[in-house]
C-alpha cells in the first residue's frame, strides 16, 4: 500500500498506510486523525476535509473541479496548495506524499 504522511496542526508527523482505492481523507480519517473533521463524508460539500498537498506531488494530483474551488474560497486559509482531501483518491503516483491538515475555519 502507498504510504501518506500526514502533518497534523500541531506539526507532528505521522506516516500511514493508504489503500490506492480511497481518497485521502479516508486514508486520514481510517488511521485516526480526529482533527480531520470530513463532515459531510466526502461528499464535496463541508470544505472540513481541507489540506495543503505537497508542491512536488501537484502534477500527479486530479484537476480541481469548481465544486472544489468554490468550497475553498469560503475558506480563510485557502493558498496555492490546498485541495479537499475527499476529492484525491490514492494512487500509486501519490505514494509518498506529505499533506498538512490545514487550520480550523
Ligand atoms: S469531507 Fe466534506 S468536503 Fe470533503
Amino acid at each position: 500500500m502507498p504510504e501518506l504522511n500526514v502533518v497534523t496542526r500541531d506539526g507532528t508527523l505521522r506516516t500511514i498506510e493508504a489503500a490506492s482505492d480511497v481518497s485521502v481523507m479516508e486514508a486520514i480519517r481510517d488511521a485516526g486523525f480526529d482533527e480531520l473533521l470530513a463532515l459531510c463524508g466526502g461528499c464535496c460539500s463541508c470544505a472540513t476535509c481541507h489540506i495543503f498537498v505537497d508542491p512536488a506531488f501537484a502534477q500527479a494530483l486530479p484537476p480541481i473541479s469548481e465544486d472544489e474551488s468554490d468550497l475553498l474560497d469560503g475558506s480563510s486559509h485557502r493558498g496555492e496548495y490546498s485541495r479537499l482531501s475527499c476529492q484525491v483518491m490514492m494512487t500509486p503516483a501519490l505514494a509518498g506524499m506529505h499533506v498538512t491538515i490545514a487550520p480550523e475555519d
